[in-house]
């Protein structure tokens, strides 16, 4: 694996021009950089109406200034496009960059991440300012990497995103009348005669087409792909080899990040999760998975871009991370294959809707704080751990995630309408393979998806199956895989039509029995999974009923009309097995129950030999192993093999604590 740059990254987002009327302050910010380790910080990213105060001017000096003053002490520069906010001149002469709302209406100039991604005008004016910015700074050895935007997300639905919809429309269907049957449009009658009668899917106009919706979010995803190439291309014109990269969010929804990620060299995230709540191991797993799949959507180490260093201000209740904690969250997201650790914010602003949102520097100016030391700490534990950035996550296991799936799934009207939790059904099937130090790529149903390296994947609710996939499984079963397919699977085609014929469509030889009737519980009720290990696990939400069942049955249910019915199965096929889970296990305990029945005839290779307490997971990143404490109180952990902790550089054998949120890095003695 290469790393992207020859160290970790360790900085954060960077807001000088907030405070170009006080130079001490900038001049004591590298100072007090230079003293917590930071090597490099994300500038400009909303600094458009400094850059261009007006129409066509263009003032550099200050951000010259300001890189010099960083590279000249060491600090490497991300330099963001500033598409990600824009100055009030431009919406008042241009009102066209402002996004319309699902109401059809234009909005008024504000706030930040608005803009119309169609707009030719809009387009235009971050060409030239991403122009501009490339011909100045591009070839700056300090410059190195492109942060286009930010955060992108959102839809707009103004005249001439409408009109791009229905010329990607005839672009995709050619004739209306393959529109006509692919969107089912008897139905209701809502035939369509002529390309302008189509309109984005709205609270206002359709929502009753789910295959219409689902085709407008991919053409949204496709537009602001389409953006985020066009600001790529501006600046690269200047310096083809400097990577580019725009910040992705987790549990994000809107675009396929797997489709976004072919426009960007780099993928980096912003990782916010609320610690110190109810359960800090089940938001340790969501973050895992989120880590994860931001590693897996290139297949390439990622930067964690944006975390907080002590609380954020945007939550509803915003608690602090706990000592221990800002090592142990940096430290995972390294375990799961990031180059770096960026921060939101290095200064906390004077107003603004973020004057209150942690910083490495407060209002105080200190750098005595907890939180300064948290932050030193960090960046002095990243030097001493350069060995690690060529180390590669090797996962056996793969879970099946996919964005059209996730649409389709949310816009389906049955089963637990509009609450199918989809993301969470995903988490909830990753965490006890994470639990047990199991490695996970995630990957989507795309043709370039290769399963063949993995010994076990896992299709949470593969509702619809995008073209190729049932045959790719299939395939990957023959060749000696151990495939895990569940409830509400196989319903429907990439147009979101129903398959016609038994289900999970394409697989029934495979798994050796078809999947009938769908059952939906009431919330708070359950069923039993009678297992053939003696164990009794709770069901919830869904409860499908196979037939014809070829298959060995594992698992039968416990209750109501279809008690005795199979309900856990393996099917030998070719060389492999393959799985069902007719119905849902009701909590994590279930979970990890079901799971570890079905796992426990593979050779999954797990982080260390050693059995760990509860709340105690080990993650590998190649040699290296993560021991990671995710609760208050210290836990007594006992290592077989004889290790040396990077950060600390203690040796670790036999039995030793490990402090509340602590975490080792550790690497066998040579
Ligand atoms: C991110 C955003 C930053 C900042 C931060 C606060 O989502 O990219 O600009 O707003 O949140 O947590």
């Amino acid at each position: 694996m290469n790393p992207i740059f020859p160290h970790f990254l360790h900085g954060g987002d960077y807001n000088p021009d907030q405070w170009l009327d006080r130079p001490d302050i900038l001049e004591e910010d590298v100072r007090m950089m230079r003293k917590a380790h930071v090597n490099a910080v994300s500038i400009g990213i909303f600094s458009w109406s400094r850059l261009e105060p007006e129409e066509g001017v263009f003032d550099f000096g200050w951000l010259d200034e300001v890189i010099r003053r960083l590279t000249d002490n060491g600090i490497q520069i991300v330099l963001a496009t500033p598409s990600g906010a824009r100055p009030a001149w431009m919406a008042q002469k241009y009102p066209e960059v402002l996004r319309c709302g699902p109401d059809f209406q234009r909005m008024h100039y504000g706030d930040r991440h608005n803009h119309c991604p169609t707009s030719p005008i809009y387009r235009e004016k971050v060409r030239a300012i991403d122009s501009a910015l490339a011909k100045r700074y591009a070839k700056h050895p300090g410059v190195i990497l492109w942060h286009i935007g930010n955060e992108f997300g959102g839809e707009c639905r103004c005249p001439l995103c409408t009109k791009a919809f229905r010329d990607w429309l005839r672009n995709k269907y050619g004739t209306l009348d393959a529109l006509n049957k692919r969107w089912w449009t008897d139905f209701w009658s809502h035939r369509i005669t002529a390309w302008d009668q189509i309109e984005p899917p709205s609270p206002k106009g359709d929502q009753c087409n789910p295959a219409v919706k689902v085709d407008w979010r991919r053409f949204v995803s496709s537009q602001v792909r389409s953006f985020i190439e066009m600001e790529r291309d501006a600046v690269k014109a200047y310096n083809a080899d400097l990577p580019v990269t725009t910040n992705l969010m987790n549990r994000f929804w809107d675009y396929d990040y797997f489709d976004l990620a072919k426009a960007i060299d780099v993928v980096s995230w912003d990782s916010y999760p609320a610690w110190h709540g109810e359960d800090d191991l089940q938001t340790a797993a969501e973050f895992a998975m989120n880590h994860d799949l931001m590693r897996s959507l290139k297949r390439k180490p990622f930067l964690l871009i944006e975390s907080t260093p002590s609380l954020v201000n945007w939550k509803d209740t915003n608690k602090l991370k706990r000592p221990g904690m800002h090592m142990l969250s940096s430290m995972q997201a390294i375990a799961h294959g990031s180059q770096s650790v960026m921060m939101f914010q290095w200064r906390k602003g004077r107003g603004g809707a973020e004057a209150f949102h942690g910083a490495v520097v407060s209002h105080d100016g200190r750098d005595d704080t907890r939180v300064f030391r948290d932050v030193e700490a960090v960046g002095k534990a990243l030097q001493h751990m350069t060995p690690v950035l060529s180390e590669d996550t090797q996962a056996k296991a793969c879970l099946l995630f996919d964005w059209e799936n996730r649409w389709a799934i949310d816009f389906a009207e049955m089963g637990r309408r509009y609450a199918m939790h989809y993301f969470d059904t995903c988490v909830r099937y990753y965490r006890p393979l994470w639990e047990k130090g199991v490695s996970v790529d995630l990957r989507d149903m795309s043709e370039d998806t290769d399963l063949s390296g993995y010994s076990f994947v896992i299709a949470p609710m593969l509702f619809m199956q995008r073209n190729g996939i049932a045959e790719k499984l299939r395939s990957y079963v023959e060749q000696g895989g151990t495939l895990l397919v569940t409830y509400l699977s196989g319903l429907v085609n990439e147009d979101d039509l129903t398959f016609l014929g038994d289900a999970p469509h394409g697989l029934t030889d495979v798994l050796g029995l078809r999947a009938e009737e769908l059952d939906t519980l009431y919330p708070g009720e359950t069923n039993t999974l009678l297992l053939d290990n003696g164990k009794r696990v709770p069901l919830s939400r869904y409860c499908e009923l196979p037939e014809d069942v070829a298959a060995q049955a594992v698992g039968t249910y416990g209750e109501d009309f279809y008690a005795g019915r199979p309900c856990l199965t393996v099917h030998a096929y070719g060389k492999g097995r393959a799985w069902y889970l007719a119905a849902e296990p009701a909590d994590e305990e279930a979970m990890r129950t079901v799971m570890a029945r079905v796992t426990d005839e593979i050779a999954l290779p797990h982080a260390l030999p050693d059995a760990l307490p509860q709340g105690v997971i080990a993650t590998a990143r190649g040699a290296t192993v993560f021991v990671q404490n995710y609760t208050k109180e210290e836990r007594s952990v006992c290592l077989t093999d004889q290790w040396r902790d990077l950060i600390t550089g203690e040796e670790k054998q036999g039995s030793a604590v490990l402090p509340p949120y602590g975490v080792w890095v550790l690497q066998k003695e040579a």
